[in-house]
């Protein structure tokens, strides 16, 4: 029997290269290896958009078809959406004894979040809703309705991990063995950098190429990367390691690469055309997924009955595992 694999994804916005070559291409290769569900977190998108509703149903679909794109196959991996499995949130609400709310308070991902929502929305704290303090209850229960063992997931989200591990030890220690302690592997071991040479590439920090962005929109996009600030003419040698454009040639023009680098470094390629080259490379790398994609935009019903399926194993494997959950709670009345 395959191990399970389980990882999640909030519904909020389309992939861009920085999920591609973070968690995307991890993803392909444990389709092979793994049992591998994948969630589409629309209760858990909801907790910062509970007043936007629209965003996370267009985006359920949407991120779908990006995941689609990037050749995730549905032969292979159970895609399903949260809500659609009613025992996630049952399990939300049994573990939600088993935690403190100092230790949700503590809990780094957590932490980072309220500050940053504390800048954004003043110092009053009135955002922090019982909801959002809770997620990590609630991803906890994600997890471990599938006994997921294996969850692949990116550096921020390791606190995540770390306190599923302690709510099963305790669900465990109090009721009995029901749970595998899970462990995360990182899927994220390569971070990419922003269009605006930040370390980070982000939907909210606006410095992102999306898959789906069109040739037009990636060309305004990299003729306005930043490049080495102390080349003014054309023909100044320049430091390609402070350059973005260089950053990405490394990435989608790995055959040419050297060549740049060179050209670059001995005053031989001004920025302009170093720039279209790339542009022209990332049409070719992004071509292919975009290709696919489309194939999905026109076909959306297939896409609806990949969920369909997904969510159907998805259910059934949560309603055993629900069982033995009640039986070791003690509330199995029938
Ligand atoms: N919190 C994760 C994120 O924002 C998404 C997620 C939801 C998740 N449920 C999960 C990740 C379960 C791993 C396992 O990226």
């Amino acid at each position: 029997m395959k191990k399970t694999i389980l990882t999640g994804l909030r519904p909020t916005g389309n992939l861009h290269l920085g999920h591609l070559f973070g968690a995307g291409e991890s993803y392909l290769k444990l389709q092979d290896e793994y049992e591998f569900f994948l969630e589409i977190a629309d209760v858990q998108g909801l907790t910062d958009n509970f007043n936007n509703p629209e965003k996370v149903r267009k985006n359920v679909k949407e991120i779908t078809m990006d995941l689609l794109a990037i050749g995730l196959d549905p032969k292979k991996v159970h895609f399903f959406i949260q809500s659609k499995i009613p025992e996630i949130a049952e399990l939300t609400v049994f573990y939600s004894n088993l935690v403190t709310v100092s230790r949700l308070e503590r809990n780094p991902t957590v932490k980072a979040e309220i500050a940053q929502k504390k800048e954004l929305f003043g110092n009053n704290g009135e955002s922090i809703t019982y909801g959002f303090l809770g997620y990590p209850v609630s991803q906890a229960a994600d997890i471990t309705i599938f006994d997921g063992e294996v969850v692949p997931v990116g550096e921020d989200q390791l606190p995540l991990l770390e306190q599923c591990r302690e709510i099963v030890r305790k669900f465990n220690s109090i009721y009995g063995e029901v749970f595998k302690e899970p462990t995360a592997v990182l899927s994220n071991t390569k971070r990419i950098k922003g269009l605006d040479g930040n370390e980070k590439m982000g939907k909210s920090l606006g410095n992102a190429i999306f898959l789906i962005d069109s040739e037009e929109t990636i060309s305004n996009k990299i003729m306005n990367a930043i490049t080495d600030p102390n080349k003014i003419k054309k023909d100044d040698p320049a430091n390609p390691e402070i350059c973005m454009v260089y950053y990405y040639h490394k990435l989608v023009n790995k055959e040419n690469v050297e060549n740049v680098c060179r050209e670059c470094k001995g005053g031989d390629r001004g920025c302009v055309a170093c720039k279209k080259e790339l542009i022209n490379a990332m049409n070719n790398f992004l071509n292919p997924i975009k290709e696919r994609r489309k194939f999905y935009e026109e076909n959306e019903q297939i896409v609806t009955d990949i969920l369909k399926d997904g969510t159907k194993i998805a259910k059934q494997r949560a309603e055993n595992q629900m069982k033995k959950i009640k039986e070791a709670m003690m509330i199995n009345y029938d």
